[in-house]
């Protein structure tokens, strides 16, 4: 496949994040080193060759702290420390330094909502101390308190709150085992900007930030109402505050931050992203896209509108641990993402999926802006079925077993067909199934395939880096047919329509998704990358 194209260790690059081309890891399904059945760091480290010649800018980590894992790391006891399934923090310091070695930086995931039930703040809110001010406990209503304090409901489902055995009820916007801090207690702040610091000294670069637009409430904990405007726990204007405080510290280091934000009103999301606030924020609105041209050319366009005027670059995403996999979400008859439309037995043409998700691989990697790729988004990987009685993931619990929750996402990577559990690891079994026909995907399969997705993925990646920051104009098109510019390095052409499209001028074919007609026109889900 060539030499890998990083930049030289110790490249003064302070921009690298405004079109980066940033890894997702799932630690816990991307490599067992130790062979115990679960992902770890020195996995990782075994792997970053292979990261390396994908050719990617930096790493994003999920949680890999201390956790009990109720809610696949969301839950953190110690913010500090390292999951001792996971390896040590002296092993994480190595991993940070060797991936640097090699061009590429380190992006840790930050969870300030909510800590776990097992984290000392909340062991000693229990028991009664004065640590129930860093959470939100409250009476219950109704004559015995028998009644949750207001009508909130958590994101996974059921009520927001639990009553402990004295009576009394915290909040929860998400599993019980992750009670919500109370961001008015300057505790909380300063401990949030010390665990910054504490990664930030240890070579991290960047920090990814959970449930971003959830950690301010208003004290009074009112019910929720319709159309409620300012919402009593969503974007509220406090935050600004806490992001504004945030990003001195991130200065300080020369460091940056990707927000988790989901807002549906674009003015209010940009808000996040003032220079003085965060640097990113991920893209949902482009992620849960129907691959529908109208849909699709919408989004970019109001994606680059609404980042133009604070100067922030777009993000673009396909996928991550929470979202159904690319292609077989493109194989469907409801080609967005829902959480609440997830089912079990939807049906499913894999091959559609895959034609699609290889073009919207093209697509993504031209647009303007930093682009993330989750693990195994690069080997075509699908959603997995994961037996009923293997499923971990709160979410599927919470439903009343109606979701099928977002482990289906989360199985352990293929990387050698013929090695026991596709080579992820050698000894126990992988703490998720990997379903039959996993050995297919494996990266040992895959590269040296010329028309794997691999192989379109470190092409595409590569050739990326001289696009530059250059901003996109688009070409007159039929309908159905995306087709833009980048500057001069490169016309971008994706056909959604059934009809074939013909190309616009060029000089040179850089890059196809998938076969062109005998004649030259552009099959149907199908994407080109020209010279112009
Ligand atoms: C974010 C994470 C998700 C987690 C939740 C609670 O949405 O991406 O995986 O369950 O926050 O921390």
């Amino acid at each position: 496949m060539g030499q890998p194209t990083q930049a030289p260790s110790g490249r003064i690059d302070d921009a690298w994040w405004r079109s980066a081309v940033i890894y997702q890891v799932y630690v816990r399904s991307f490599a067992d080193g130790d062979g115990d059945g679960t992902g770890d760091l020195a996995g990782v480290r075994s792997r970053l060759p292979y990261l390396a010649e994908l050719g990617v800018d930096a790493l994003w980590f999920n949680p890999w702290y201390v956790s009990p894992m109720k809610d696949g790391g969301y839950d953190v006891a110690d913010y500090r420390a390292v999951h001792p399934a996971f390896g040590t923090l002296a092993e994480a310091e190595k991993l940070i330094a060797e991936a640097r070695e090699l061009g590429i930086r380190t992006i840790v995931d930050i969870v300030p909502n909510h800590v776990s039930d097992q984290h000392p703040w909340f062991r000693a809110a229990r028991a009664g101390g004065p640590e129930r001010d860093l959470f939100h406990f409250r009476p219950g209503r109704g004559a015995h308190g028998e009644l949750p304090p207001n009508n909130w409901t958590s994101e996974f489902g059921g009520p927001a709150w639990t009553r402990l055995e004295d009576g009394s009820w915290y909040l929860h916007l998400f599993a019980p085992e992750q009670p919500d801090l109370n961001w008015e207690h300057p505790a909380v702040r300063q401990e949030h900007e010390d665990i910054l610091r504490f990664w930030f000294e240890r070579g991290v670069a960047g920090v990814r930030i959970d449930s971003a637009a959830l950690l301010a409430k208003d004290p009074r904990l009112p019910d929720v109402t319709e159309g409620q405007s300012p919402h009593p726990y969503l974007d509220r204007d406090e935050l600004h505050d806490v992001y504004r405080s945030w990003r001195r510290v991130a200065d300080e280091y020369g460091a940056v931050f990707v927000g988790e934000v989901w807002l549906p009103d674009s003015e209010r999301f940009a808000r996040y992203l003032r220079p003085d606030e965060l640097h990113t924020a991920f893209n949902f609105a482009f992620m849960t896209c129907p691959w529908d041209a109208v849909r699709l050319r919408g989004v970019i366009d109001s994606t680059l509108a609404e980042h133009a005027p604070v100067g922030a670059p777009a993000t673009w995403v396909l996928c991550n641990h929470d979202i159904t996999r690319t292609v077989t979400r493109y194989g469907r008859a409801d080609t967005g993402f829902d959480f609440a439309a997830k089912a079990f037995d939807t049906p499913t043409d894999l091959a559609l999926g895959t034609r699609r998700a290889r073009a919207a691989a093209l697509l993504s990697l031209a647009l303007p802006g930093a682009v993330y790729v989750y693990q195994g988004e690069e080997l075509g990987l699908p959603e997995a079925d994961i037996p009923r009685d293997r499923i971990e993931d709160p979410m599927h619990f919470r439903s009343g077993g109606t979701d099928p929750g977002r482990d289906g996402c989360r199985v352990p990577l293929p990387w050698t067909a013929d090695a026991p559990y596709a080579g992820f690891g050698s000894r126990e079994e992988p703490w998720l199934p990997q379903p039959e026909g996993w050995a297919a995907y494996a990266v040992d399969r895959q590269t040296d395939d010329p028309g794997s997705m691999l192989t379109l993925y470190r092409r595409a990646i590569r050739l990326r880096r001289g696009f530059g920051e250059a901003p996109l104009a688009w070409l007159p098109a039929p309908e159905g047919v995306l087709a833009f510019t980048r500057g001069t390095e490169v016309t971008c052409v994706v056909n959604l329509a059934a009809e074939p499209a013909e190309m616009p001028a060029h000089s040179g074919l850089l890059l196809a998704s998938g076969p062109l007609h005998d004649d030259g026109r552009l099959p149907q889900d199908t994407a080109v990358w020209l010279r112009p």
